[in-house]
């Protein structure tokens, strides 16, 4: 569409780490371990494997397949793509959650991102020698982050938190300002196998721990495994946790945030493929990579060892806790635990990195391709709006409400709905048959028919059954949140403006490419 060169992929093998890079981050290494542990470690893989088979994989495969077609016409943001497949006024207009999905989550994801930086810089220099108590390591937390009251995350001037913000804010940019081929790709080529690497090392030091404190002889590597991945409860127990229904939405929930599906990212990435290049395998493989870090490597790290060093009570933390807390009094118990610590905060911060370059680049791809902006500007008015929504989160600490309400609202809310409307779409609009002749277009990989099936069908039914349940269940608590929580409020203002703002700039870029087709017919 533009006259301007358009980026590419410089190789196969890089769009898949890219891929990969996105999907794998702190969902694969903190969130799937903290549900898993909640919602009693073997029976959350259940729904989880089912969400992955009916959900995941198939919108993957249609995400690859519309971003492909989308490149073709020569769009390769969310609006472009859903106005050049779907010959309606709202098409575009509903690629805004292609947009301010990704655009909003980076917003928070970066905060948590510095946390990481923060924390390997501590443990390289030695700064995380605070003892064995766990009570030390969650004040150490509670300072770092400002959790105690709105504002105290700038009550200590210069410091180490704020700068590893910036500096994680100022390379993150750095790289999209580099493009494609340039940035993102070349970050994913080295730091997607030295993650593997670092998260390897972790790995065989957590498995090799036996039973470190004889006083605990329960407290063992095998019995930490178990903990993790039996059914608690036998069978019975099983049949118990099924019943749950907010186990089978987190678990679906799961699945999108770590694969980054309807996050409006592979959308954007698999655009910049050419007509003949294979998505069938590389998308399969991306998905498997994933998997391969989250449930391999996330699963058999995280709860085990805290397991290990503080039995079941280390294990209940959630997310933040688990990461941040729990996991560096384990350190502080092990030989070598600076060290360990390093690798895993560093392993963590590369998951980030290369997750949250892919949330930048839907967006500076749109303002590229639709207001005819050059790199400069388009960095420049990213940098200007993804500044103020951190901003946000970084004033409003308290509780981390800012942050929850965005995780909740966009970071969940509207991913399910980017992925119904995607799904749409792909079943429906486009067609189950032209989506997979296209799909089969270079196909390395021979896709199984009952797919067809299971997109027009069962993905719709199951998001939608999933989504309905999970209204009905959060809906009251989240408002009430918002009725009893300033910040939230003011977040949520924040995410319509931005809303609002996008919905504007796609209008503005309806016009503009609606006068270059007539210009050119
Ligand atoms: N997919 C990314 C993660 O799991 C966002 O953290």
């Amino acid at each position: 569409m533009s006259a301007k060169k358009r980026d590419s992929w410089g190789s196969a093998i890089g769009v898949i780490l890219a891929v990969t890079g996105s999907a794998v981050g702190l969902g694969n290494f903190l969130r799937f371990p903290g549900l898993a542990a909640k919602y009693d470690g073997g029976a959350f893989l259940i729904p989880y494997f089912l969400a992955l088979f009916f959900l995941g994989l198939p919108i993957a495969w249609s995400e690859w397949t519309m971003g492909r077609m989308g490149g073709q016409h020569g769009f390769n943001s969310c609006p472009g793509i859903f106005r050049s497949l779907w010959k309606n006024r709202l098409a575009p207009y509903l690629g805004v959650l292609g947009l301010i999905v990704p655009v909003i989550i980076y917003m928070y994801y970066i905060w948590i991102e510095s946390w990481c930086l923060g924390y390997a810089w501590k443990y390289l220099t030695g700064q995380m020698n605070l003892g064995v108590e766990p009570a030390t390591y969650t004040a150490h937390f509670t300072s770092f982050v400002g959790i105690t009251a709105d504002g105290s995350f700038f009550s200590h001037g210069l410091s180490l938190p704020i700068t590893s913000l910036l500096f994680c804010i100022v390379l993150n940019f750095f790289f999209i300002y580099r493009g494609l081929s340039g940035g993102i790709e070349k970050v994913c080529l080295w730091g997607m196998p030295l993650l593997i690497l670092c998260a390897l090392i972790v790995l065989v030091r957590v498995l090799t721990l036996g039973t470190p404190d004889p006083s605990h002889p329960e407290r063992n590597v095998l019995a930490g495994l178990a903990y993790m991945w039996d059914f608690r409860g036998g069978l019975a127990g099983l049949f118990h946790s099924l019943q749950n229904a907010e186990m089978w939405m987190a678990a679906a929930a799961q699945i999108f945030f770590s694969l980054s599906v309807g996050f409006g990212v592979i959308i954007n990435y698999s655009s910049y493929l050419k007509k003949k290049d294979d998505i069938a395998l590389s998308s399969t493989t991306a998905v498997a990579g994933n998997e391969f870090c989250e449930v391999s490597l996330g699963g058999l790290i995280t709860i085990p060892a805290a397991f290990i060093f503080l039995g079941v009570a280390g294990t209940v933390g959630g997310t933040f806790g688990l990461g941040f807390q729990t996991l560096p009094v384990v350190f502080a118990h092990m030989p070598a635990g600076q060290l360990f610590g390093f690798l895993w905060f560093f392993l963590l911060l590369i998951a980030a990195l290369t997750s949250s370059l892919s949330m930048l680049q839907p967006a500076i791809a749109f303002m590229e391709e639709g207001l005819d902006l050059d790199r400069r500007g388009s960095v420049s008015l990213l940098g200007f709006i993804t500044l103020i929504g951190t901003g946000l989160v970084v004033w409003f600490t308290h509780d981390l409400a800012a942050l929850e309400a965005m995780d909740f609202w966009v970071g969940s809310f509207c991913i399910f709905l980017l992925a119904t409307v995607q799904t749409i779409i792909y079943g429906w609009v486009i067609g189950t048959r032209k989506g997979r002749q296209e799909l089969e277009s270079g196909a390395l990989l021979p896709i199984p028919q009952v797919y067809d099936f299971i997109i027009r069908y069962i993905s719709p039914i199951y998001l939608i059954t999933v989504f309905a349940i999970w209204i009905h269940q959060k809906g009251a608590d989240s408002l009430t949140a918002i009725r009893s929580h300033p910040s939230v409020r003011i977040t949520l203002l924040f995410i319509v403006a931005v809303i609002l703002l996008f919905l504007l700039l796609i209008g503005r870029a309806v016009r503009v490419w609606n006068a270059k087709e007539k210009s050119r017919s």
